[in-house]
């Protein structure tokens, strides 16, 4: 008799923070139901009672938590009460998703490697906020969106996936920040189905794709000009 393989248990259970939208939570929903991403969003929490995206979760059957940062004396208690939430839950990647608060090394450590976050910017360039003017300010032709793992320094972490977009004369931030959403849209559920699949190995700051089909660039990581 064979000793038996542990196997982890299926689908991958995901959880979602938002601050906001949660037009990238949309995504991630549309994508899982469609069979594209294998897993389940078991939960949903908000650091804001008013973020639409809890609409959306609601709309999709899935649970929902507000867990408003103003009420805590400190981060720290703030990031316990999620991560309580999250375990309880029984959360095997955390997805931050417009995600409007820093988190620090307690709740990162908690989730290390089971962390991800998006970024409207080509990383390492425009970390931080205001990142659409920033690269507008700066004169660059071309920004995007970024997925990556998410370590102790702001927005630093392992990259995972990149879509890039023309920055166009007549552009302003609230122009940019749509034409980058549309890609956030295509790269953040692509980012979750190869986590999602076991695909991702991350060797230093170099994240590899390893299996299964490759990606194509055309259709995920560059933008035309729309
Ligand atoms: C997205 O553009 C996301 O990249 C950004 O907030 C927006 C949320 O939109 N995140 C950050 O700036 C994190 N620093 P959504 O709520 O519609 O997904």
């Amino acid at each position: 008799m064979t000793d038996a393989i542990p196997t982890r248990r299926a689908p991958l259970r995901i959880a979602v923070l938002i601050s906001g939208s949660g037009s990238n939570l949309q995504a991630l929903i549309d994508r899982v139901a469609d069979g594209f991403i294998p897993a389940r969003i078991v939960l949903v929490i908000s650091n804001r009672a008013d973020a639409f995206g809890l609409e959306r979760a609601q709309k999709a059957g899935i649970p929902t938590r507000v867990i408003l940062h103003t009420p805590f004396p400190d981060r720290a208690s703030f990031e316990q009460a999620m991560i309580d939430a999250l375990l309880a839950a029984e959360v095997e990647l955390v997805c931050l998703a417009g995600f409007m608060r820093v988190l620090t090394p307690l709740f990162i450590r908690t989730f290390a490697g089971r962390l991800l976050n998006i970024h409207p910017a080509l990383l390492p360039a425009f970390p931080g906020l205001h990142v659409q003017q920033r690269a507008i300010d700066a004169g660059a032709r071309f920004s995007g969106a970024t997925v990556h793992f998410v370590t102790e320094e702001v927005d630093a972490g392992p990259i995972i996936a990149q879509a890039v977009v023309p920055i166009l004369d007549g552009d302003d931030a609230p122009s940019l920040a749509a034409r980058i959403l549309k890609r956030e849209h295509l790269i953040y559920p692509l980012a979750v189905k190869l986590y999602a699949e076991g695909r991702l190995r991350v060797a230093g700051q170099r994240v590899c794709v390893v299996d299964g089909e490759s990606i194509d660039p055309e259709e995920y990581l560059i933008s035309p000009a729309e």
